[in-house]
């Protein structure tokens, strides 16, 4: 059974897609932990409610970066956790610390990664132009919104769409790709070679999406 820590800082949906998950006694993990960085995030009394402990590490706390990371290792390592997973977890990590955690932490973006890294994402998708959005799992390196791809999705923008509508689509996606990525990761499927992905017996879909679709 493959041990998880779930690290958020808001609402915790995609920790709550990951705790839905695991409730299913097929799903080879567990969740044994939830950090928060923020008090009072809403995601701390779901965890709480789902009889998972949740501990929260206050950065604003700490005198920097390191002090923060020194606390949140520590905790880590008191939990042993095989997999962290960042779930809207905001705050950058130092090298030192994806290093020590190197391909054990993932993180879920809300866009097509590399596209749209950072903050803000839906509005700027908008922006864009762009008619096709997504998803992305993928192992966290350094640099923010870095590091090998395991999983994407993508959804259309639709015309009359906004900042909620098109992260409310997003979203819903975000909730599906988690838990898979958890899972194949957690059934040994997942290596990374040379910063990219590779999957054993990935199932790859059909076709394409098209935003207009095609005839
Ligand atoms: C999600 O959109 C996630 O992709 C991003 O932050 C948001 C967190 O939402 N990194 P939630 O706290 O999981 O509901």
């Amino acid at each position: 059974m493959t041990k998880l820590a779930v690290l958020i800082s808001g609402r915790g949906s995609n920790m709550q897609s990951l705790i839905d998950a695991c409730a299913d006694d097929a799903f080879p993990a567990e969740v044994g932990l939830v950090v928060s960085n923020v008090p009072g995030a809403a995601g701390i009394d779901r965890a709480r409610e789902a009889g998972i402990p949740a501990t929260v590490i206050d950065h604003t706390t700490f005198d920097g970066r390191q002090a923060f990371e020194a606390e949140l290792d520590g905790v880590l390592r008191g939990a042993k956790p095989d997999l962290v997973c960042l779930a809207g977890f905001m705050r950058l990590l130092t090298d030192g610390f994806v290093q020590r955690w190197r391909d054990r932490v993932i993180n879920i973006h809300p866009s097509l990664l590399p596209a749209f890294k950072g903050i803000h994402v839906h509005e700027r998708v908008l922006e864009s132009g762009a008619r096709i959005s997504g998803c992305t799992v993928h192992f966290v390196r350094p640099a923010m919104d870095e590091g090998p791809i395991i999983i994407q999705a993508a959804v259309p923008v639709e015309p009359d769409d906004d900042v909620d509508t098109l992260g409310d689509r997003v979203l819903s996606q975000e909730h599906r790709i988690f838990p898979l990525a958890v899972r194949l990761i957690a059934e040994g499927r997942v290596r990374v070679v040379g910063e990219r992905v590779i999957i054993d017996g990935a199932e790859i879909p059909d076709g394409a999406l098209m935003n207009p679709a095609g005839p």
